[in-house]
């Protein structure tokens, strides 16, 4: 049976500034999620958040890029937005930022990440399904670049790439050049790795540009074990209005990586752009689902729900928060102090975002009345 499995998610409203949703929001999405289980539009569905988002993560039998879900996921964060506005949340409506979408809300605003496979009980590669959720809030798609590079390409962090004779084949990673806006269709690369994996460390050097959008296995070219949501809101929305906050899917075990290769690099805590106002680039903290962000500048967060499905597509009922255990409390302690002494440098050279991404900001307008200011002075002979 071919299952789709679709991670969709919107800031559509959230408590006292940038933090979290409201429960009653959470509960519409809920309450629309288990309507449309019932209706068999979907097959199962849960709804989680990290910080302001709100994550949909849904399975079904209707293939990438459904009308009929993304249509409910984006009626269900309409009905969300509904709740926020009649309590008096701050940012309504954030993410959605076209009037109505046609089919597809992939460039509407809302985050997707999509993968479909076969799911058979009796196949030889994979009888089991199990799957990694990831969420980011506060940054941008980018802030997978350095993770999936270190799995999929790097041995000193993945030694399963060593292990495993199907690890061992390698993969082919698409890469987004998330600066092509144009209505007739996406920039991207298909790089084979190990061959090409110094090519890919010069794209995703710049993680404000390209992105890791979809990484397939050598050994089963037809399956996909990664899916990213690699889109910018500026460039949807031509000002900030928010920052992207990618969600991403990781398909783990057996023909790839394992749960606990594909969570190794987020140990270090790496500087990523994002945080206060988008504009600003500090270290990447994973956190518990369902955090609040509350600290100073925002922080970065980024939170992982392991899955596993049932022959049926359906998730078996209970989840693991990977996140959430013991095992990374001293590292968010080592990123809470790594974020305290950067702060220390203010607004100076690279604790702000690059210029590229401040293009979006108001300091252009104080910066190009500047300009005007400025006069050229004669070499005094
Ligand atoms: P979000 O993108 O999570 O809404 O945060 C925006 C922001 O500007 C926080 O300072
Ligand atoms: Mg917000
Ligand atoms: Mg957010």
């Amino acid at each position: 049976m071919k299952i789709t499995l679709s991670i969709i998610k919107a800031d559509v409203g959230s408590i006292g500034g940038h933090t979290k949703p409201s429960e009653r929001m959470l509960a519409r999405a809920r309450d629309r999620i288990s309507e449309a289980v019932e209706r068999k539009l979907l097959i199962d569905g849960m709804v989680t958040y990290t910080g302001d988002d709100i994550a949909l993560v849904m399975s079904h039998g209707n293939g990438v890029g459904a009308a009929s879900v993304h249509g409910f996921a984006w009626e269900t964060f309409l009905a969300a937005t509904d709740e926020a506005r009649e309590a008096g949340l701050y940012g309504t409506g954030q993410d959605l930022l076209v009037d109505s979408p046609s089919g597809n809300v992939r460039g509407a605003g809302p985050a997707v990440a999509e993968i479909s496979f076969e799911r058979d009980p009796r196949s030889k590669d994979r009888a089991a399904e199990q799957f990694l959720v990831f969420a980011g809030d506060k940054c941008s798609p980018g802030a997978y670049s350095l993770p999936l590079y270190a799995v999929f390409c790097d041995p000193m962090h993945n030694g399963g790439l060593l292990l495993s004779p199907k690890l061992h084949k390698g993969f082919t990673l698409t890469i987004i050049d998330m600066n092509h806006a144009s209505a007739s269709g996406d920039r991207v690369i298909r790089l084979d790795v190990p061959e090409r994996a110094w090519d890919v460390a010069c794209l995703l050097q710049n993680p404000d540009r390209f992105a890791i959008e979809a990484i397939h296995s050598r050994h089963k070219p037809d399956e996909q074990v990664v899916s990213v949501s690699a889109t910018r809101l500026h460039n949807i929305a031509g000002t900030y209005t928010g920052k992207d906050d990618p969600v991403a899917i990781v398909r783990t075990q057996g023909i790839f990586p394992a749960l606990e290769e594909i969570v190794e690099p987020y140990l270090l805590g790496h500087f990523v752009t994002g945080d206060c106002r988008g504009s600003h680039v500090m270290p990447l903290m994973p956190v518990a689902i369902d955090t609040a962000v509350a600290g100073a500048y925002c922080l970065p967060i980024i939170s992982c729900v392991a899955c596993s499905m049932d022959p049926m597509g359906r998730f078996t009922g209970e989840t693991l928060d990977v996140f959430g255990n013991v095992a990374w409390d001293a590292t968010r302690l080592k990123v809470q102090q790594k974020a305290d002494e950067w702060r220390r440098q203010g607004f100076i050279g690279p604790t702000m975002a690059s210029h590229a991404e401040l293009a979006y900001t108001g300091i252009m307008d104080t910066l190009s009345g500047l300009e005007r200011e400025f006069a050229h002075r004669a070499e005094a002979r």
